[in-house]
Formats: structure tokens, sequence, C-alpha cells
């Protein structure tokens, strides 16, 4: 067995060593490094959580009931637990249960500790009382302030990579699946939503709120997708299987934004097979959101930010539903196979956006992708330009970078455009298929693609540098290079502003993804006479679309240019998405005086920020 070995304290190395006994036929073929759990000796199946919500106390607190398969009868089971504060663990058969020895391992910086439990030879259950910290690396507490009514706290949950663990003890690993149902008792005046299935009776407006809330995931699905919500929220309906949940302040406009989604899932249907989940619902949560989306089942999460008012950052939708078939239904085993769910998610997005809103679309967003893929490649080390990256004694959330979803996506691309689409895409189909509801390793993928598509075609399957793809830095001299007619005039005006001579017309008709394009030419060359030059004429600090206005601030920061300062600190203080603010963090330390604005800036914003974010901008500007 390869023991993860700089990850584990002592006493977890021993716990480990014991809980594997010393017969080498037991001994796992692979484990994840991210997690102390023994799936391979004791598997959890399913859970069942009951947890009461104090917003008072910051904290949820009552049992984790799990059901094993006893693979290994004379095997403890551990668990991954962060910050929770265990009270008793009991095992049994289900109907009666007996107390348990347990202990908590020493905590890891990153994995958190280990809780092992020593069961009864009968025992196929586990129940475990326990309450969470008000740190809870997963869960963000908002005041009533926070959100967009100002009349209620929220709460919200975020598991992956390796953050379930903080809310539930489990085997926090996306090897691992299991099916769940969970009772969540609230304050009388909100709701409360998982990504599963619900009992819709409480969507009705005249049926009060009982603050007792049930939900089941039926399908098996990782820990890193189970999701909770909590707030004063309306749900909206926008076909017969999609529907948008978000404070009724918000909601109208979330629905009239993702009016499309019924589309999007038609168009993903047509091109991979029937959707698995039932229904697909939108949660808009308030603006500190961490992330742009997150895929939970049946749920996606999503920032207030892609909000624009013309749908122009509805490829969000199309990512967060695609993970329905790469991620939700075909699981990377381990963290270091994440391009398998976001590379796949992004090429599969990409093709949505081709049905629902023309290849010219889709082409432009692919431009921009390989326009941020190549700026990561610049600035990181070679070892984390590798698809298939080594991550064990990191922090899996360092792992998110363009290098999984572009490079992971422009890899799909160089297979459909060598083998052409209807092979490919009959392929894809077949994959998830194969695949659905299973946990995979990249090994498992380049074994199928060689026995099923591969194979088929010995001269095209040579043109494709598998092993390149997979475990070297940069891009291979063959990788496709998107391109876009619709960024040809707007290069032409970046080259004339840049050269002084700003052209007089020409940008009433360009869309969101031109206008992208066009900053990002300016990035490292404008001077502040530009940016005032570009900011009188165009009104950028007053953009209200979120992304064009992030690259403008980011323009601002890097130039000095001082008429935007109070805007980027407005928005500093008024978003949480990790994505919007490292960029800006970064650009601003890099002077003095930046820095200590940023510092500035950063004590005020911090405590609006979700855990996830803060570990990322601590590492920025420093811990306060
Ligand atoms: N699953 C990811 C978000 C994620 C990845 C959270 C890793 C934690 C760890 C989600 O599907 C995603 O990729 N979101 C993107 C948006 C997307 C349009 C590229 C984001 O949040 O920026
Ligand atoms: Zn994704």
């Amino acid at each position: 067995m390869r023991l993860p070995l700089p990850f584990l304290s002592l006493s977890a190395l021993l716990v480990m060593t014991s809980a594997c006994g010393s017969d080498p036929a037991k001994a796992p073929v692979r484990r994840d490094p991210h997690s102390f759990s023994n799936p391979e000796q004791v598997r959890v199946r399913h859970l069942e959580l009951d947890v009461e919500v104090s917003f008072e106390r910051k904290v949820l607190s009552g049992t984790a009931t799990l059901n094993l398969e006893r693979r290994d009868r004379g095997a403890q089971l551990v668990l991954d637990t962060r910050d929770l504060r265990i009270s008793a663990v009991e095992a049994g058969t289900g109907k009666e249960f007996a107390a348990a020895p347990f202990a908590v391992g020493d905590a890891d910086r990153i994995l958190g500790a280990p809780l092992t439990v020593d069961l009864p030879g009968d025992a196929t259950k586990v129940r475990i009382r326990y309450e969470t910290s008000p740190h809870a690396s997963a869960l963000q507490w908002l005041d009533a302030a926070q959100t967009a009514g100002k009349q209620h706290p929220f709460l919200y949950t975020q598991s992956q990579a390796i953050h379930a663990r903080s809310w539930i003890p489990l085997q926090d690993t996306p090897g691992v699946r299991m099916t769940y149902a969970a009772r969540i008792r609230t304050p009388k005046e909100l709701w409360s939503v998982m990504g599963s299935r619900h009992d819709f009776r409480l969507a009705d407006p005249k049926e009060p709120l009982s603050g007792d809330f049930n939900f089941r995931m039926p399908n098996p699905i990782p820990s890193y997708l189970v999701a909770l919500a909590v707030g004063n929220l309306e749900r909206r309906e926008m076909s017969t299987r999609t529907a948008v949940f978000a404070e009724p302040e918000i909601a109208p406009k979330a629905a009239r934004e993702f009016e499309d989604t019924e589309r999007m899932i038609k168009a993903a249907e047509g091109l991979y097979g029937p959707y698995r989940w039932l229904r697909y619902d939108i949660l808009v949560l308030p603006p500190s959101f961490p992330f742009g989306g997150m895929e939970n089942p049946l749920l996606t999460f999503a920032t207030p930010t892609v909000l624009a008012g013309d749908k122009s950052l509805v490829s969000l939708v199309a990512h967060e539903l695609a993970h329905s078939w790469s991620g939700n239904l075909v699981t990377n085993a381990t963290w270091r196979d994440f391009w398998l769910n976001e590379g796949f998610t992004v090429y599969v997005e990409r093709r949505i956006q081709e049905v629902v809103y023309g290849e010219a679309r889709a082409r432009m967003e692919a431009v921009l992708g390989l326009q941020e893929l190549e700026e990561d490649l610049a600035k990181l080390p070679p070892g984390d330009q590798v698809l298939h990256i080594d991550l064990a004694g990191r922090d899996p959330d360092d792992a998110v970078t363009s290098v999984a979803y572009e490079k992971g996506a422009l890899f799909l691309t160089a297979i459909e455009q060598v083998f052409g689409r209807e092979r490919f895409d009959a392929f894809l189909r077949g994959y998830f298929d194969h695949f659905a509801f299973q946990s995979i390793t990249t090994e498992q993928f380049t074994a199928y693609l060689k026995e099923k598509l591969f194979a088929l075609d010995g001269a095209a399957a040579a043109q494709i540098p598998l092993e390149e793809w997979l475990t070297q830095p940069g891009l291979p001299v063959s990788a496709p290079r998107p391109v876009s007619d619709a960024f040809e005039p707007v290069d032409a005006a970046a080259a004339a502003w840049l050269a002084g001579q700003p052209p007089s017309g020409g940008f009433g008709e360009w869309n969101t993804h031109q206008w992208l394009h066009f900053l990002r030419a300016f990035s490292g060359k404008a001077d502040r006479a530009t940016l005032a030059a570009l900011d009188r004429r165009f009104r950028l600090t007053q953009a209200g679309n979120s992304e064009i206005l992030q690259q403008w601030l980011l323009l601002a920061v890097q130039a000095g240019y001082e008429p935007a300062y109070p805007k980027v600190e407005e928005f500093l203080r008024s978003v949480g998405r990790r994505k919007f603010l490292k960029p800006l963090y970064e650009e601003l330390v890099k002077t003095t005086e930046g820095k200590r604005r940023a510092q500035a800036i950063y004590a005020k914003a911090r405590p609006g920020y979700h855990p996830i974010a803060t570990t990322t901008i601590d590492s920025i500007v420093g811990a306060p």
C-alpha cells in the first residue's frame, strides 16, 4: 500500500496501518491522497442526515447515520472530519445501536482529522452525533445585511473539493458515491433547499413554512456534491423541469436571464442522451458566493454576478448543466483527475452554447478561454501545467486553474477534429453511458479512449500525442487554436487606440465578448491617459456587466488610473467571487502603495467573503 505520507500525522498513520492490518492482499490499489478514509475495507453507501440550523450560534448540529458495506470485517471505519465536535458515536444493525469506541486523530492543515470507529462484527450502520464549527470551511453564514432583502440571514454550503468533511463526517473522496436522505430543521420563516429531490408542496406560497424540510437523493453521488442552502427564497418556474430559486428581490431578473435553460438541456440531451436527474433548478446566491457556479445535482448554485440583463454570461449555466454528464454522472476518482470533470465540461458547455446561441458565440468563448489558458501557462510552474497533475501534499483547491478547464477542453477538441464530430460524439455519448454513476481515473479514461476510439482508426490516433497532452507542460504544437472573425475589428480598434489614434465608430454593436476581448488587448500596455480617454468615451467605470467591469478595474489598477479606485473598493467589498478577487488583489499588491490599499480594503471586505475565498486572498494580501 502506498501511504500518502506527507499528509499523515503520526497518530493517523498508526490508525491507517492498523486499519489495513498486515495482509497485503487486502491492501488498496490506490488511495485518494486527500482522504483518510478506507473505502476498500468499509464503504459508506448511504447517508441519513438530520440537522438543525442555528443562525444564532452559526452551527449545524444533529446526527449523520451512515450505512456501511463491510468489505473487510476486521477493519475499523475511518471517516474524514474538519473542525467537527463529535459528541457520540453509536454502531449497530439499524434497529439497535450501541455506543462504539471512537477517536479523532490529529488535525492536518489541509486534510482535517480522521475519525476512527471500532465496529462490532455485525454492525452495518454508524450514527454520529456532532456539531460544526462556526468557522467550518464549507459554510458561509451571512447576516441579513449581506443579502439582497436585508431582512433574513442566509446560509449556504460549498463542499467541493474537500470541504464536505467540515459539515458532515463522511468518506470525503470523490471515489466514494452514496445516496442520501436529509431532514433539515430551520427557523420557521426560512426555506431550506438541497441539491436533491424535495417536497414541492413547500413551493406553494400560501402554505406556511414549517421549519422542517425533507430531501432525498436517490442516485449515488460523491460527497463533494452534497449541498444545502437556507434563506428567504422564492421559486420561479421556467419550464416543467427547470426553476430558479432566489431571494424575492432578484428572482424575476434571474428567471428572465436563465429562461433558455430548457433549451440548453434539450441541446445536451440531443448530443449525449437523456438528462438523468429529473429536474434542473438554479439557486442564485448572494454575491459573496466564491465561485461562478457549482454543479450541485438537481440544483446548480450560481453567483448573481452573471445576471447581466442580456444573457451574455449564461455560458455559466451551460457549464454547470454540462456537469450533469461530465462530473455528476462520470466523476473524477481523485482530484488529480479533476480535468476529467472540468475539461470535459468546458467542451460540452461550448457544444451546448453552439446549439443554443450559434457557432459564432461558441467560438468567441473558446478564444477567450484560450487567452486565459495562455495567461495561466505563462505564470504557472511546469508541474501545474499538466492535466494529470500531482496534488499529493497540496490543497486540491490549488488545482483550479484554466489548465484543467481550457487545456482539457482543447485536448478533447483536438480529438474531435482528428476523428470528426460524428465519431467523437458517438464516443462521448458511449463514455457517459458506460461510466454512468462511477468515479474514474485518467488511466481508465485513456484505456477506454484507446479501445473505443483510437482502435477504429490507427492513422488518426497517431496524430494525437496522448501522453504529451496528459503529462507534459504547455501545449502540444498540434493543439487546436480557436479563432473568431468577430474579434478582427476588435483587434484593429484596440491597436488603433494603443497607437494613439482612436477610431471614431464601430463600437455600438459590440457584444460582451467583444468588449472583453477589447479590454484584454490593453493589459500591460495602457497608460493612465489612454484609460482616461477610454473611460470618457465608454464610461467603463460605470459598466454594469461584472466581467467587463472586473477586466476594466484590473487595467485601472495596473495603470494607476485613480478615478476608478473608489469603484475598485466598492467591487471588492460587494463581490466574493474568487475568480474576480484574486487577479485584482494580485495586481494591487504589486506596488507598496497598492499593497497598503489592498490591506485596507481587505480588512473591511474579509468578513463578507467565504472561507474558501479568504484562504486564497490571505495568501496574497496576508492574513489580518
Ligand atoms: N465545480 C466547479 C467549481 C469548483 C471547482 C469549486 C473546484 C471548487 C473546486 C464549477 O463547475 C466551475 O467550474 N465553476 C466556474 C464557472 C465556469 C463557467 C467555468 C467558476 O466558478 O468560475
Ligand atoms: Zn465546472
